[in-house]
């Protein structure tokens, strides 16, 4: 039996940051899920199709594959055959992929793939419905949150690092709407499972984040 750990909560919470570290430190695979939902969302921009037009979405997830490999334990993530790792991480295809990630359609494919992933391998996966929907008999569950003004501050401070141009309180807006619309949709909402530990990051740092959930595997394993 595979021993699976489910990260969920917001985006900028810290999920992807620390589940890649103790993934690391634990020999588990980190599965990001957001990667998926992005993989996809590319897939409708670069086609042209909007994120209101459930019918054309409908018409094309058939001709959507996504997979994953690992190398030296990075994920990457195909779409239909490319490299889409890199690519997916602009503030565009996040937006996308929160406004498209409504759709039953687009869920049911990669839920399927994800659910395939943590049979066989112990995983640490992390997105908005792992604990509640994928892996709901998870071994841990962890409900990640931070405040909006400190994810924006995080996520302005890692694309300045990148020098990337941005505004602080753009960054925020968009992040106050994006968990409006993952936590609001009707399928598999962003919401903490009833056996998840809830984790306040607001006011730790990487290595006070790691030690709490280390506290927290350590007392299910
Ligand atoms: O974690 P992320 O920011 O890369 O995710 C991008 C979007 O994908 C997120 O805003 C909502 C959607 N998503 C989802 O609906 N379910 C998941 N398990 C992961 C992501």
């Amino acid at each position: 039996m595979s021993f699976n750990i489910a990260i969920d909560g917001p985006a900028g919470a810290g999920k992807s940051t620390i589940a890649k570290q103790l993934a690391k430190e634990l020999g588990f695979v980190y599965v990001d899920t957001g990667a998926m939902y992005r993989a996809m969302a590319y897939y409708f921009i670069t086609n042209g199709i909007g994120a209101e037009d459930e019918a054309a979405i409908s018409a094309a997830c058939p001709n959507v594959n996504v997979s994953i490999t690992y190398e030296d334990g990075v994920q990457n993530v195909w779409l239909n055959g490319e490299n889409v790792s890199s690519v997916i991480r602009q503030e565009e295809v996040g937006k996308m992929a929160s406004a498209t990630s409504v759709y039953p359609v687009v869920r049911t494919k990669l839920v399927e793939l994800q659910q395939e992933l943590a049979k066989t391998t112990d995983v640490i996966m992390d997105g908005r419905d792992i604990g509640t929907v994928v892996l709901p008999n998870a071994d841990v569950k962890i409900y990640m949150t931070a405040s909006s003004a400190i994810r924006a501050k995080r996520r302005f401070d890692e694309l300045t690092a990148k020098g990337v141009e941005c505004d602080l309180d753009e960054i925020e807006k968009d992040i106050i709407e994006r968990d409006y619309r993952d936590m609001n949709r009707e399928t598999s909402p962003l919401k903490k499972a009833d056996d998840a530990v809830e984790l306040d990051t607001s006011d730790l740092d990487i290595d006070g984040v790691v030690k709490a959930m280390k506290e927290i595997i350590a007392e299910k394993r």
